[in-house]
């Protein structure tokens, strides 16, 4: 912890959808609580985010919900601020990407390249939709990838196994926008010539060394951030910056060619962080550069693992290319959070969306927001995949949100509102007592200091290498001394007949009190309010931290003999199984609203229609088709005739159910023998993205045999 300044910025999610659990246990709460506590140890910091609101992720979006992109980001953007602000993301600024000052960044940075030789210029032949008459560069095409067989790798990375891709090596590539296979058509792009970069990169990824100088320390690295980084570097190809899209920051119009050409978002994005900055400073009367330029400056990315190579490779290229910038100190990603045995997905809803949590758990769950920020942070993906359960959930508050932290800090509030009608007694720390840590030791009042201050420590050490897992651990081990503490010592016998030695157990546990109240403030700052609210002492400064060390080590007390405590109040409470049943119900469960919606088939001539006989008719009769679990055998009335159809809707209706049912039916179909039954017709159904089938019928009463048209 020596850096004058640190520069600490979380990845800047797509404003294409809101934010759930795994983006917070990936990049927002790890750094929520590294810059916290770098807060709390009186540093120099600026914590950045905003919304990443251009690229694919955003157009693709905008098509889907059939509106504009303006209207998608506008809406995520506000959406995900308000879900940070609630969970307490201590952000100093949230910015976005369609900022005029981060137009102008990204573009100064585009022409810095562009002059100093980083870019060649290359006419490539690229898939192209001719249908929707677009290149389909990124998330627009979609196909297996060639590393890991995942069947759904974008054309620019693979989500599964991380890997950096271009479209012409997906095996079988089809088009997000049509589901055809793309035809190929040329274009000419700008390059960032990467493959320059692999010996520099390689030193300083490997050595932390540029240009034979020590920069950071890579011991100090994630193991797997290391290990994708050096896979990489092996392999660098020239990685085009420019897309032909209608969405996005315009590549500078001196520069020719440039009509039509936006910026790669992945170029765009990044460099959201020095924009927000500048507009940070630009608020609060600081200088920008300072923080991104000068020597004693820390940057820190928090991203998920996902991102890796777009801020260990392809921006500090850029950085380096464009001069005067620093490099990362660190990029400590975090790697996947799986849900109740299975990955999260937003296109199965199989996800907890962090604001539909807060909202429905404001009442059953006490504390919400930090029981969450604290299962999380517990099951933080740090150096492998994790998982989140709701059975874990209950059991980390039942047994250690509750259990520990708040019997521990209630006894206490208790128990000197009981003995002392709160106020803080005069006490003789010369007095013996038994320590925290083994029933019947006998210990002092400066031994048990020196213990909660070890802790303490230890906990700091923890959140400096990035260990916030560890950290969290630490600070209940803290509030499991001071429970072992008040066990050991029992004051409820001992308080009529050893009223002193009361007096010095009861003091030491307010110590232990308040210094939960410190440590807790990076994970679950709003505990750490409480804490202090309960303890009736002043909210928590910057340096608090660093001056409760101080404290302990000269053993100057942090409540003082005479202050007056609040009344007592459950700072976490165990949770209903109902609550949990209900959240484990809602996953894969989707929200018609919500509903991704198929593409519209290829174009068919009136001709084409006109050849269908549709006509109304009834269900007469209903039976189950023997063997044949999904099969049901109608007959169904169409005025003219009887027909005799087989129909796959058993799971769906009981045979009793639908006699009766209106219905239109096909019925010219040609008859085709169905488990040895002819049918001579097919229903029409209607199925939603559940699989839910509904009949299509005229109005009622409407009489059979009618033709639709
Ligand atoms: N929007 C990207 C994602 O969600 C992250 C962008 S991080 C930044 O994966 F560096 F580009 F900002
Ligand atoms: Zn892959």
């Amino acid at each position: 912890m020596t850096a004058k300044r640190y520069t600490v910025t979380a990845a800047l999610p797509y404003a294409n959808g809101p934010l759930h659990i795994g983006h917070l246990a990936g990049a927002y709460l790890s750094s929520d609580v590294y810059v916290r506590y770098l807060r709390l140890m009186g540093k120099d910091v600026v914590f950045i985010c905003g919304s990443d609101e251009h690229g694919a992720a955003i157009t693709i979006k905008a098509k889907k919900e059939g509106t504009t992109p303006k209207a998608i980001v506008d809406k995520y953007h506000t959406l995900i601020k308000e879900t940070f602000e609630k969970l307490n993301v201590s952000f100093d600024i949230y910015h976005r990407t369609t900022e005029q000052i981060h137009h102008e960044t990204s573009q100064d940075f585009f022409r810095a390249l562009h002059e100093n030789g980083s870019f060649t210029e290359k006419v490539t032949e690229q898939y192209y939709d001719a249908k929707h008459d677009q290149f389909l560069a990124d998330r627009y095409i979609k196909g297996t990838c060639p590393k890991c067989n995942h069947d759904a790798a974008y054309g620019d990375q693979c989500e599964n196994c991380g890997s950096t891709l271009s479209p012409t090596e997906l095996i079988n590539p089809v088009s997000t926008l049509s589901g055809d296979h793309p035809e190929l058509k040329t274009t000419k792009h700008w390059y960032l010539s990467l493959n320059n970069d692999t010996e520099w990169l390689s030193e300083w990824i490997d050595k932390g060394t540029l240009d034979g100088e020590q920069h950071h320390n890579p011991k100090e690295w994630k193991n797997h951030v290391l290990g994708q980084c050096r896979s990489w570097v092996t392999d660098l190809q020239p990685r085009a910056m420019t897309r032909d899209l209608d969405w996005g920051i315009d590549v500078p119009q001196e520069i020719e060619g440039s009509e039509g050409k936006k910026l790669y978002v992945w170029l765009d994005a990044p460099i959201g962080y020095i924009s927000a900055t500048k507009q940070w400073a630009k608020d609060n009367g600081k200088d920008w550069e300072l923080y991104w330029k000068d020597k004693d400056s820390k940057l820190v990315h928090f991203i998920g693992k996902d991102n890796i190579v777009f801020h260990c490779i392809i921006f500090p290229s850029i950085l380096k290319a464009v001069g005067g910038y620093l490099l990362p100190d660190n990029v400590p990603a975090n790697q996947f959070l799986n849900l109740q045995g299975d990955k999260l997905s937003t296109s199965r809803n199989w996800a907890v969306w962090a604001h539909e949590y807060l909202e429905d758990t404001k009442e059953t769950i006490t504390n919400n927001i930090d029981v969450l920020r604290y299962v999380l942070i517990r099951n933080m993906p740090e150096q492998k995949d994790s998982e989140f359960t709701w059975e874990n959930f209950k059991e980390l508050n039942d047994s250690e949100l509750t259990g520990k932290l708040a019997n521990f800090i209630n006894r206490v509030i208790v128990l000197v509102n009981k003995y002392y009608d709160g106020l803080v007694p005069e006490f003789d720390d010369s007095l013996p007592v038994f320590s925290g840590k083994e029933e019947g030791k006998a210990s002092s009042f400066a031994n048990e200091l020196k213990a909660i201050e070890q802790l303490i420590n230890t906990c700091g050490k923890h959140i400096e290498a990035y260990d916030f897992r560890g950290g969290l651990k630490t600070v209940i081990e803290l509030a499991s001394l001071g429970n072992q503490f008040l066990q050991f010592n029992e004051p409820w016998k001992t308080v009529k007949t050893d009223p002193e030695t009361v007096k010095t157990v009861m003091n030491l546990s307010l110590q232990i009190v308040e210094a939960l109240s410190v440590t807790l403030q990076p994970f679950l700052p709003g505990t750490s309010q409480r804490i202090r609210t309960l303890l009736n002492l002043g909210a928590l400064e910057n340096g608090a931290w660093q001056g409760l060390t101080d404290d302990l080590a000269k053993e100057s007390l942090r409540v003082t003999a005479n202050h007056t405590i609040g009344k007592p109040l459950h700072l976490f409470q165990k949770v209903a199984d109902e609550v949990i049943q209900e959240q484990i119900a809602k996953l894969g469960q989707k929200d018609e609203g919500e509903a991704t919606l198929e593409p519209i088939k290829e174009e068919a001539t009136f001709e084409d229609f006109m050849k269908m006989d549709i006509r109304t008719g009834i269900i007469t009769s209903a039976e189950k088709v023997r063997k044949a679990k999904k099969l049901l055998q109608l007959k169904v009335n169409i005025g003219l005739e009887e027909r005799t159809v087989v129909s796959g809707i058993a799971e769906h209706f009981a045979p009793e159910d639908i006699i009766g049912q209106q219905v239109l039916l096909l019925a010219n179909l040609a008859p085709r023998k169905i488990r040895g039954v002819l049918s001579e017709g097919m229903v029409l159904m209607a199925e939603n993205s559940k699989g839910e089938l509904g009949f299509v019928q005229p109005t009622d009463g409407f009489g059979n045999g009618f033709i639709v048209r």
